[in-house]
């Protein structure tokens, strides 16, 4: 079968639209003039409820399904919650990813993760060093949630032959993300650590670890640009990694976070907390040949996103959805 293409009649189904990649999508269909997707809250629809789940996609038919909704976080919630990043993570893709193929949905699109990959994958991971080797242990439980998903895509797609497909980004960040203090991941962790020591007028800010390690990081715009080129330019089994192809240390991230801040004090390296792999990026030569590549530079996606955040603390209603709610 043949992939829908977007179109003002294709009817689209973002699950985790208020995310930090769903809320990115419902404004990359909105910059290309399309109609707005269908969408609920996990207030109204808990995705981890088969039953609702199923009539729902039954009630509302959509042409497209993207599945950004998630239990999603950091190193310190994945090592905590090991459970609950497991088993809400498989119970929401079951429940999707079943009812859509219920109703034949033609086109689905799954969000994994970069941490499907083994820990010591070869660098820049392709997407063939998928399941060869031992996982990173502190977020294999949500790893292999992402796993089943992938393989739950590639099965519907020998057994119904529906064109079904996986996306597994890099580290996102931007408006909308999570600035939780101990949830969150490490750009947004960072960000607001920097600008609450500006606010105190700290003289430095500690950071974990050595500094040294390298990692990938990409504005949710742009992941949301590359999720919509995917849906309408690729069709196979395997999981499209989507990222920029390139990294920085976490020294260079502290130091531009600091810049962009505004933080003038010392930034400091606790190396007695673990670094994790020394090296993380993906490779996107399959994305890149595909015709799409990032927008975004790393300074001006973080300055676009201080800018939403030091805007959202004056929210109420942002201040209770995203973690800004908790003091440090
Ligand atoms: N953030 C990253 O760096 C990153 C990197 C690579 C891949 N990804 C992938 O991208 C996807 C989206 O991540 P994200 O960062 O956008 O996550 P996020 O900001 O935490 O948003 C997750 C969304 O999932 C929804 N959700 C969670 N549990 C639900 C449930 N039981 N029922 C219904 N909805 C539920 C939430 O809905 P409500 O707001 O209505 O509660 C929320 O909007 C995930 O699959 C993740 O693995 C993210």
């Amino acid at each position: 079968m043949r992939p829908p293409v977007l179109n003002s009649a294709t009817k689209v189904y973002i699950a985790g639209h208020r995310g930090l990649v769903g809320s990115a999508l419902v404004r990359a269909l909105r910059r290309r003039g399309l109609p707005d997707p269908v969408v609920a809250t996990s207030a109204e629809l808990d995705l981890r409820d088969r039953a609702a789940t199923a009539r729902f996609l039954a009630r509302e038919s959509p042409d497209v399904v993207v599945l950004a909704a998630a239990r999603v976080g950091g190193i310190a919630a994945n090592a905590a919650q090991p459970a609950e990043f497991l088993s809400d993570n498989l119970r929401i893709q079951l429940a999707v990813l079943d009812a859509a193929r219920a109703q034949g949905v033609p086109r689905v699109l799954f969000l994994g993760s970069s941490c499907i990959y083994p820990k010591l994958a070869p660098q820049p991971i392709r997407e063939d060093a998928l399941l060869t080797g031992p996982l990173e242990p502190t977020n294999s439980a949500y790893a292999i949630a992402k796993i089943a998903g992938i393989e739950h895509v590639r099965a519907v797609r020998a057994q119904d032959g529906l064109p079904w497909i996986s996306a597994m980004p890099t580290n996102l960040y931007g408006p909308g993300d999570n600035f939780h203090p101990t949830a969150s991941h490490v750009l947004p962790g960072l960000l607001r650590r920097f600008h609450e020591a500006r606010e105190s007028g700290a003289a430095s800010v500690v950071v974990w670890g050595t500094g040294t390690p390298r990692r990938e990081f990409l504005h949710a715009d742009d992941a949301a640009e590359a999720c919509l080129h995917l849906l309408e330019h690729f069709d196979g089994p395997d999981p499209v990694n989507v990222g920029t192809g390139t990294d920085v240390t976490i020294a260079e991230l502290a130091g531009l976070v600091a810049e962009v801040v505004g933080f003038t004090g010392r930034v400091e390296f606790d190396t007695s907390k673990p670094d994790g792999t020394p090296r993380k990026v993906l490779d996107v030569g399959v994305l890149r040949g595909l015709g799409w590549a990032p927008r975004t530079g790393l300074r001006e996606g973080l300055e676009s996103t201080y800018r939403w955040y030091l805007e959202s603390l004056a929210l109420p209603e942002q201040r209770a959805v995203r973690g800004l709610e908790v003091a440090q």
